[in-house]
């Protein structure tokens, strides 16, 4: 069942759109920002509020690759590893990530803290490589300012 914070954020979005329909990234995004992700649940009242099928409304979850359909730790760290990225060393920012924090990429850390999940160019190529922690974006990052980024992290 939706909050009435998020319903109200909701309705409050679909005055901005020609349809209800066209709110259903946004009201994905509303959700996720309270919970942290998008459960089955969630997709079935989002898709009865939007006058939408479960399938369609799933169909752009999943298309969007900014929509979690997973549990997720407290923070989500995305790791470019577009072409700018990769010329500059994301695999070794990568590898040491995953190394510091234990988890594979794809993975979350045992206490929760945190999720690594590959991305796609962040836009931030002249300041590559390219991290994104929540909404915070981190660039010319390497080995040694890692911990430092992780820190403000708890
Ligand atoms: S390629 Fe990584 S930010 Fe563009």
């Amino acid at each position: 069942m939706l909050t009435a914070e998020e319903e109200k954020e909701i309705n409050e979005e679909m005055r901005r759109y020609p349809n209800k329909q066209a709110v259903c990234i946004d009201a994905m995004l509303i959700v996720q920002r309270h919970r942290g992700w998008v459960s089955d649940e969630a997709i079935r009242d989002l898709a009865e509020l939007l006058g939408m099928t479960t399938a369609d409304l799933d169909g752009v979850a999943t298309f969007y690759n900014l929509i979690r359909r997973k549990p997720v730790g407290r923070h989500v760290a995305l790791i470019c590893d577009s072409v700018s990225c990769w010329i500059m060393g994301c695999e070794r920012v990568r590898d040491q990530l995953c190394t510091r924090l234990g988890t594979p990429l794809g993975g979350s850390t045992a206490d929760g803290r945190f999720t690594l999940l590959p991305i796609v160019c962040l836009g931030a190529c002249d300041r590559a490589p390219a991290l994104m922690i929540d909404e915070d974006l981190h660039t010319n990052v390497d080995d040694q300012g890692l911990d430092t980024i992780l820190e403000a992290y708890r």
